[in-house]
């Protein structure tokens, strides 16, 4: 809780005295009928509420001498809590999550418009929430109307992600913890995937193992449906129907990250059904690795954002090149960024409690600059389908993508996700060791 307020209370500086924050939380969304999708919290809210109820709405309010956050949540009911659990309530909110004050979020549009009242700012974010996106100008509109009382409406709505998401970017010590921990799951999980893996079992077999270990070692979910392709498969890049069979002499790729204390880690290894890469096979993983340890040896402070990525581009470039799968002068493959055919996506992103964690790229017109505790996955990939024009058939059907979790620190970085095998010997000698 400590950490919460004095994210807080940096956010508050930040904006300064007369202005307002609104934050509301995620909905709870139906799956269907009566059946609704497991509850999390929106991101920006838990980093700076750690409150991990759906309806509520937190409010930054600061220099106001009544108190300076303010927590509309729902309110205690035992007749409901029979059903789905205790809440928190007005009190609890008080007492455990270091709200200032705390109202009903059936009262919100009776308390919040007076909040707003000869404030100059109000921070928020638009297009976060349909319901407060129409909410937020229907109280401005009521506090305007009271103009004749001497009540001043705030001027501005402004964007509060940039303060914000500037914060979530550079993680503390505690939140690096969480990190590594999540990291470590995962990389049990995947670890296990490729001792469970043999011919014949479905993709969602080794899905099942993952979701086992991630909750076997505290994880309740993964942080994004995990992605298990065999064979051609692999070749989608946001493949998650994990329901065909694993054939011997295919590779299968896992993309699969766990999320511990609402961060999130995001794994990606690639290896044999079989446990032995086919020579063609071989060549592609040995040049993504090859790719993903020179870009991963460009993670560090002073670096600009796309260093990593274009090295991974060069290497793979240079290696398609060497193995006739593109033709042509080396110079003239990259300006044309010919490797895009089979390298089509960044090679990472920052990673966070979100998978595909908010800060900017850029600042202003220039890539930004690297810096410690910045967290970003490396992960290139080569993906030749079945089919591919103008391409020995030895090569498809071969998706290929390493991806690991990289910590920028001082002096370099630390690969977070490092306890996942990833060279040819390594993998090899794992695949299919645990198999009944
Ligand atoms: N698992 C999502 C990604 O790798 O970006
Ligand atoms: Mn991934
Ligand atoms: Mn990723």
């Amino acid at each position: 809780m400590k950490e919460f307020a004095a994210r807080r209370r940096r956010l508050m500086h930040m904006m300064g005295r007369g202005t307002i924050a609104i934050l509301p939380t995620a909905p709870v969304r139906l799956r269907n009928r009566d059946v609704e999708y497991p509850y999390r919290p929106d991101s920006d809210f838990y980093y700076l509420t750690g409150f991990p109820e759906p309806e509520a709405v937190a409010v930054l309010l600061p220099g106001r001498s009544q108190g300076e956050y303010i927590l509309f949540c729902r309110e205690r009911d035992p007749g409901l809590e029979v059903w789905t659990g205790p809440r928190a309530g007005q009190e609890g909110a008080r007492a455990h999550y270091g709200a200032d004050d705390a109202f009903p979020i059936g009262d919100i549009d009776d308390i919040l418009p007076g909040l707003m009242e000869n404030r100059e700012k109000v921070f928020y974010t638009m297009g976060s929430c349909p319901e407060y996106d129409q909410r937020i100008p229907e109280w401005l509109q009521q506090i305007r109307a009271k103009s004749r009382a001497g009540v001043h409406a705030p001027g501005e709505i402004v964007a509060l992600d940039h303060l914000l998401h500037e914060m979530r970017l550079f993680k503390s010590r505690r939140e690096i913890s969480h990190m590594r921990r999540a990291a470590r799951i995962s990389a049990a999980a995947h670890r296990r995937a490729m001792q469970c893996c043999r011919p014949g079992l479905y993709e969602y077999h080794l899905e099942a193992e993952l979701l086992a270990t991630f909750m076997r070692h505290g994880c309740r979910s993964p942080a994004y449906p995990p992605i298990v392709g065999g064979g051609g498969n692999a070749c989608v890049l946001h493949y998650t129907a994990n329901d065909a069979e694993l054939r011997d002499g295919d590779l299968v790729l896992i993309d699969a990250g766990a999320e511990y204390r609402h961060y999130a880690a995001d794994i990606t290894r690639t290896f044999p059904v079989n446990g032995r890469f086919t020579a063609p096979q071989r060549a592609i993983y040995e040049l993504v690795l090859a790719a993903q340890e020179a870009a991963i040896a460009r993670v560090r402070p002073g670096n600009h954002w796309l260093d990593p990525h274009q090295a991974a581009v060069r290497v793979l470039t240079r290696g398609l090149r060497d193995l006739g799968l593109l033709r042509g002068d080396l110079r003239h493959l990259l300006k044309k960024e010919a490797c895009k055919r089979f390298f089509m996506h960044r090679t990472g992103h920052w990673l966070g409690m979100d998978v595909h964690d908010v800060g900017d790229y850029k600042v202003g017109d220039a890539w930004r600059l690297l810096e410690p505790g910045m967290v970003l996955t490396v992960e290139p990939g080569l993906y030749i389908p079945a089919g591919s024009r103008g391409v020995a058939k030895k090569w498809w059907n071969i998706g290929v993508r390493i991806e690991d979790d990289v910590l920028v620190t001082r002096d370099g970085c630390d690969i977070l996700s490092k306890d996942v095998p990833k060279t040819v010997a390594e993998i090899e000698a794992l695949v299919g060791t645990a198999c009944e």
